[in-house]
């Protein structure tokens, strides 16, 4: 029978890369908790129309990407593409914004029906940061800088930061209409995409990788260049506070977002080193959109790290976790032993916490389960047969030194485990 396969784009994590995911998942914690965020956990699926109200109708994501299905009572449903619009959906239907501003993060699964390649996948992992209800630069500065700290904790180096405005609404409108003017007069030089983009969301042509097109979009109008004053100063007093703290930025008014919620300042953090798939963590200001999905207005800025991207840094980087090898692992021969062994190991597991113990499973001879003891990584093999059992004693080997085993009297192993173990190794 034909085996059945994942999803194209989806893929599994296996155990030999779960250390590294629980690292960077742990820092993320930690570094979290430092900055007083609070773990949310929506649903995976939501109502269409939320992702269509805050993501944007004319966005690559909801025109194309999205896993939307009708479930059995013909509700229109999609999975998560991102996570921004449910932390917001939550704090309004829960009244969690009244008054107050609210630090939330999340970690999960998004869906987006991408091209799968290196880096891009249909299923991939967020951890998703957002702070509602604050309206000033310093909320903003608090995420880039909570972002680089999380970098610095997990060894990584070279990302670099590039930060843009995008302003108001009307600003983005105004400024929509002069780029479709400019574009329009170099419409036959356009490829196919940015053709089509042109109509429906020609902000997005900005971040055209084409090289041919890089002379026409270096000559465009800059978004930085008609912002009012009010989005001018909170951008300007956000780069003064990443100089005061030594965040390293560069302005790039071609830097626009592949959502349209957004509206003042954008970020990205990039890496040259994962190829085509550089941005490994992205966010800004989206002021409207509290409004927008039906609640009272809030401002709000966030952002989301590309999970996959980081896992694959933290691999090409040195010292990357592995799987933890047990600290000792317990094979019985014959039937009474194998009776025991449980027992065994379930009081040693009671009086050693932090001690990992392998328990042999099902029947072998001595020999063979000798070699499952080394192939396990163990440091030591308890040994229970049936002169053990007569004796009430155990024999305990040394898999990774010399090799050498000694004969244990039961009511002492814990004893000699709790000497012979490392328990932060
Ligand atoms: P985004 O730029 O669409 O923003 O995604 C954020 C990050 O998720 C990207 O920089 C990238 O690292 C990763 N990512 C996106 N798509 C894929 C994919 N198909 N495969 C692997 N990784 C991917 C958002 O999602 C916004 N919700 C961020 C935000 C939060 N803005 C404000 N708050």
């Amino acid at each position: 029978m034909k085996a059945i396969q994942a999803i194209r784009g989806m893929k599994d994590i296996p155990p030999a890369e779960t250390p590294v995911w629980r690292r960077l998942e742990d820092t993320a914690r930690d570094v979290l908790a430092g900055y007083g965020y609070h773990e949310l956990r929506p649903p995976i699926v939501e109502k269409t129309e939320l992702f269509r109200r805050s993501v944007g109708e004319a966005t690559d994501i909801v025109e194309k990407e999205m896993y939307t299905f009708a479930d059995r009572n013909g509700e229109n449903l999609s999975l998560r593409p991102e996570c921004t619009a449910s932390c917001v959906r939550a704090a309004i239907e829960h009244g969690w914004l009244r008054g107050r501003g609210q630090r939330l993060w999340h970690i999960g699964p998004m869906f987006r029906y991408e091209k799968p390649q290196k880096g891009r996948y249909r299923q991939f992992h967020q951890l998703d940061v957002e702070a509602l209800g604050f309206p000033g630069p310093d909320v903003d500065a608090e995420l880039i800088l909570l972002s680089a700290r999380l970098w610095r904790r997990l060894g990584l180096e070279g990302l670099r930061l590039e930060l843009n405005c995008l302003g108001s609404r009307e600003i983005q409108q105004s400024y929509r209409d002069q780029l479709v003017d400019y574009l329009s007069a170099h419409v036959k030089d356009l490829d196919d995409d940015s053709q089509r983009r042109l109509g429906s969301n020609p902000l997005r042509i900005l971040d055209s990788k084409n090289p041919d097109l890089r002379h026409i979009l270096e000559a465009a109008p800059r978004i930085v260049d008609c912002l009012d004053d009010d989005s001018r100063a909170h951008f300007e007093q956000l780069q003064a506070m990443l100089d005061a703290s030594d965040i390293t930025f560069l302005v790039n008014p071609r830097l626009v977002r592949g959502l349209d919620y957004y509206t003042g300042t954008v970020f990205e953090w990039i890496t040259d080193d994962l190829g085509a798939q550089g941005a490994v963590c992205g966010g800004g200001r989206y002021d409207g959109l509290v409004e927008e999905i039906g609640g009272t207005p809030a401002p709000a800025t966030g952002f989301a790290v590309g999970l996959e991207r980081i896992v694959a840094l933290m691999q090409s980087g040195e010292n990357v976790p592995a799987p933890l090898a047990p600290h000792a692992y317990l094979l019985a021969v014959g039937v009474e032993a194998q009776r025991a062994a449980h027992t065994l190991a379930e009081q040693l597991r009671d009086v050693l916490p932090g001690l990992c113990l392998l328990v042999d499973a099902g029947p072998g001879k001595f020999k063979r389960k000798m070699k499952t003891a080394d192939r396990s990584g163990a440091k030591l093999a308890l040994i229970l047969g049936e002169d053990e059992i007569r004796q009430q004693r155990i024999t305990l080997k040394d898999m990774r030194g010399d090799g050498g085993q000694v004969s244990v009297a039961r009511s002492e192993i814990a004893e000699k485990l709790q000497a012979s173990i490392d328990f932060n190794d």
